[in-house]
């Protein structure tokens, strides 16, 4: 399969340019399955790679060029000068790639130009992480072609650097580590404090399971607003409590932080979110290690209704799949990734997919909402050259 998308890549790219590329590189989209809004708190996350990737051909440039091309953008090649890259100045996707060649150049990696044609499979504003997948992919090619030696979390910072800083979107790390270091049949149990990392064994087909994606086709932006103030949020409490991070409240003394916020309603209502969210990954990794599968699903809805109710950042067509997929039989349900509509994901018996899909189905129809499009993801592969 992925020779086939490679060679497709392969001959545009040879098209456009005039020669055939030096190589194809492949980056993942995502899915969180527990640990959200926690990883700008030095908190736990654990998403896996869904097998939709960004896929880059890209050759070297020696002239200070960078030129670049999408498949799935309507807007010809576009030619920059790397030494004219700044932050901020571009509002188009082209940020995200040219962001990444700043941010290595930043770091002081001489990458000296570049021809890149991409085309990306993972649908965008859904949730699913399709600015990391473009990210990591550049990085990872450049990192090979440049032969720079950086290792997948570290390109996973430049990643976050290149989308914090070039394109203006104040995430966190999960998305972009996810997309570089994510393995086949495996969760990344992720420390976003020290990016240490621990791959969990994730085949829920082998026990009868399966994990749909609801994207409800409602998009999202992060570089909106809402993202930026639950992260200012977050810190101030930090800043109130006095830790460093939220990450530092532990869940025992959760109570008694609250209390010593006061009538920050707010603050609190996002502090007991992050808190109760880390202490929920910790219990599905213990769940999923000692072979408890299914009962993941009741902390998977535990960590919705604390982001619909504290982090506030649902919206009524998650709420709809989540209740919906509950209601008719499925073991979990959540949203998943920044919020504000994008995609919910559903832990349910193999044999009860027709049913629950088709439930959630309908009640969108009923509710007049735009029919979600539903997919079954399985744990796949993080960044990789596939030519
Ligand atoms: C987005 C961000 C991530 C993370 C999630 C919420 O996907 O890119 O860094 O904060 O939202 O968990």
């Amino acid at each position: 399969m992925s020779e086939a998308v490679a060679g497709a890549v392969a001959e545009r790219f040879t098209q456009l340019y005039g020669a055939e590329p030096e190589g194809v590189w492949a980056a993942p989209g995502r899915v969180n399955l527990i640990g959200e809004h926690t990883d700008y708190n030095d908190g736990f996350v654990m998403p896996f790679a869904l097998p939709h990737t960004a896929v880059a051909a890209v050759s070297r440039r020696e002239d200070g060029v960078l030129r670049l091309h999408s498949a799935d953008i309507d807007a010809g090649v576009v030619e920059l000068r790397v030494a004219d890259l700044a932050p901020e100045s571009d509002k188009n996707w082209t940020a995200y790639p040219s962001g990444v060649v700043w941010a290595l150049r930043e770091a002081g990696h001489e990458v000296t130009g570049a021809d890149i044609h991409l085309a990306s499979t993972v649908p965008s504003g859904a949730g699913l992480s399709s600015s990391a997948a473009l990210e990591v992919v550049i990085a990872l090619a450049l990192n090979d072609l440049y032969a720079l030696g950086l290792r997948g979390w570290q390109l996973a910072r430049l990643c976050q650097r290149a989308e914090n800083v070039y394109v203006g979107a104040p995430v966190g790390i999960m998305d972009q580590t996810a997309a570089a270091c994510c393995e086949a049949g495996h969760a990344l149990f992720l420390d976003t404090r020290d990016l240490s990392q621990r791959q969990i064994p994730f085949d829920l087909a082998a026990e009868g399971m399966r994990l749909l994606v609801v994207d409800t086709q409602v998009k999202h932006s992060h570089s909106e607003g809402e993202y930026g103030k639950r992260r200012a949020g977050c810190e101030k409490g930090a800043a109130l409590l006095g830790v460093d991070a939220l990450r530092d409240v532990p869940y025992a003394e959760l109570d008694a932080a609250l209390e010593r916020l006061g009538d920050e309603e707010e603050v609190r209502r996002l502090v007991r979110h992050v808190v109760t969210e880390d202490e929920r990954v910790e219990r599905v990794v213990a769940l999923l290690e000692s072979g408890d599968t299914r009962a993941i699903g009741p902390v998977l809805a535990e960590g919705h209704a604390s982001l619909r109710d504290d982090f506030r950042i649902s919206c009524p067509e998650l709420d709809l799949v989540v209740d919906t997929a509950l209601a008719s039989g499925a073991l979990g349900a959540r949203m998943t990734g920044g919020g504000f509509g994008g995609s919910a994901i559903v832990l349910t018996e193999a044999a009860d997919v027709d049913a629950v899909t088709k439930a959630v189905e309908e009640a969108f129809a009923a509710a007049g909402f735009t029919a979600p499009r539903v997919f079954e993801a399985v744990p796949s592969a993080g960044a990789r050259r596939i030519r």
